[in-house]
């Protein structure tokens, strides 16, 4: 059985890396698997991708499509075009693809069109929230997709309200958090660490990226001068997405305690995050690392796909206005934060649940 693992962006490398480890393993133990992994080029910065195939061991790809930048259906459009390319010229078994990003339905779009079955993992999470390019992904994405690897009993949920047969849904845990356990004691001080005379626990970490919060220049510069407000003097930092740092640029933001730097690697960011006070982000992901780790987490959005990381982990949602910056800080800095639980099966062993089911299915439909 041959299959394409589909990566594209930051946050799928972390999600694949333990899918790959596990292919080895049952390819050890003689089982006939194997797979094909393409990277569509959607990040193609060294610190956005690179250096996290360098710092995970993820294998170098078989392809690289070298869809980059463009606009949302530009970048769909040069997927789709180069991946369809590839499965004409060598077909595969199965195409495989992570999490909600415009690779992920790009390829699913096309390996369905082309009759390859198609497994999604990460499937059923939703938003409900369609203002967010990912949320149109995970819903068109799990549309067509045959086999459905969910992180939760609720993602599970979801996919069988919308009609989805619980023999297609297998929920395995987070293979996000596999890598987090894999990596987390070699997890790296950042080089600015003394620079910037960051000391355990007294400290803050940000990132932002969401077109809600970072797309109005204005509305960036308040959300960053009230957190910088409310934030008693300790040191912030904010390794900034290079959709954020071209707004940045334009933005007049100096304060004494902000440290805005690269994207930083995988395992200086969640050494970062691991000794970090709490961490302030519009990501999904990171609301997941922080639930396993036990670090307070304050979410700059309205919605999450991720539920568990609030009525389980460490995580609160407070919208993106400004003003309810102040209550969530003076929550943090009172001590009283809730230290939260880690979901089920969040265990370190998706990515071996993922490939038994994968070998025991022996014929895909
Ligand atoms: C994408 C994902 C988002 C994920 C985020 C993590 C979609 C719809 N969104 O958003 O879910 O949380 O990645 O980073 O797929 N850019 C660079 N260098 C790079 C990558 C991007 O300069 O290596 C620029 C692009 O040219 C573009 C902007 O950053 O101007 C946004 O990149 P894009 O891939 O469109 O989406 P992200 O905002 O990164």
């Amino acid at each position: 059985m041959k299959i394409d693992l589909i990566a594209g962006a930051r946050p799928n490398f972390m999600k694949i890396a333990s899918i790959i480890d596990a292919i080895h393993e049952a390819k050890a133990n003689n089982k006939d698997i194997e797979y094909r992994l393409i990277h569509t080029g959607q990040h193609y910065d060294k610190n956005m991708s690179e250096n996290f195939f360098t710092q995970l061991s993820i294998p170098h790809p078989h392809v690289n499509l070298g869809a980059s930048g463009g606009s949302q259906s530009q970048q769909t459009a040069s997927i789709m075009i180069g991946y369809e390319k590839l499965l004409i010229d060598e077909k595969s078994d199965l195409c495989l693809v992570v999490g909600d990003v415009n690779s992920t339905m790009a390829c699913s779009i096309v390996a369905q069109k082309l009759h390859v079955p198609v497994a999604h993992v990460e499937a059923g999470i939703r938003s409900g929230d369609w203002k967010m390019p990912e949320e149109i992904n995970r819903l068109v994405t799990d549309a067509i997709t045959n086999f459905f690897f969910t992180t939760t009993i609720e993602a599970g949920n979801n996919l069988k309200k919308s009609g989805v047969s619980e023999d297609k849904i297998f929920w395995v845990g987070n293979t996000m958090i596999d890598t987090l356990i894999k990596h987390r004691s070699s997890f790296q001080k950042p080089l600015f660490w003394d620079e910037f005379n960051l000391q355990k626990n007294e400290y803050l970490v940000m990132t932002l990226h969401r077109p809600a919060n970072v797309d109005e220049d204005n509305n960036l510069k308040i959300l960053i001068e009230e957190i910088i407000n409310n934030s008693h003097g300790l040191p912030l930092v904010f390794p900034a997405h290079p959709r954020t740092s071209k707004i940045l640029a334009k933005l007049d933001v100096n304060f004494k305690n902000l440290y805005i730097t690269e994207p930083l690697g995988y395992l200086e960011f969640n050494y970062l995050v691991e000794n970090s006070r709490g961490v302030i982000t519009d990501s999904g992901g990171i609301t997941e690392e922080t639930t396993f780790m036990g670090v307070p987490c304050i979410t700059l959005r309205d919605t999450t796909e991720r539920p568990e990381t609030i009525t389980i982990g460490t995580n609160e949602l407070i919208g993106t206005d400004p003003w309810a910056i102040k209550p969530a800080m003076d929550k943090l800095f009172s001590g009283k934060w809730k230290k939260g639980c880690i979901p089920e099966l969040w265990d370190g062993k998706a990515g071996k649940r993922i490939v038994d089911a994968l070998v025991s299915l022996n014929k895909f439909k």
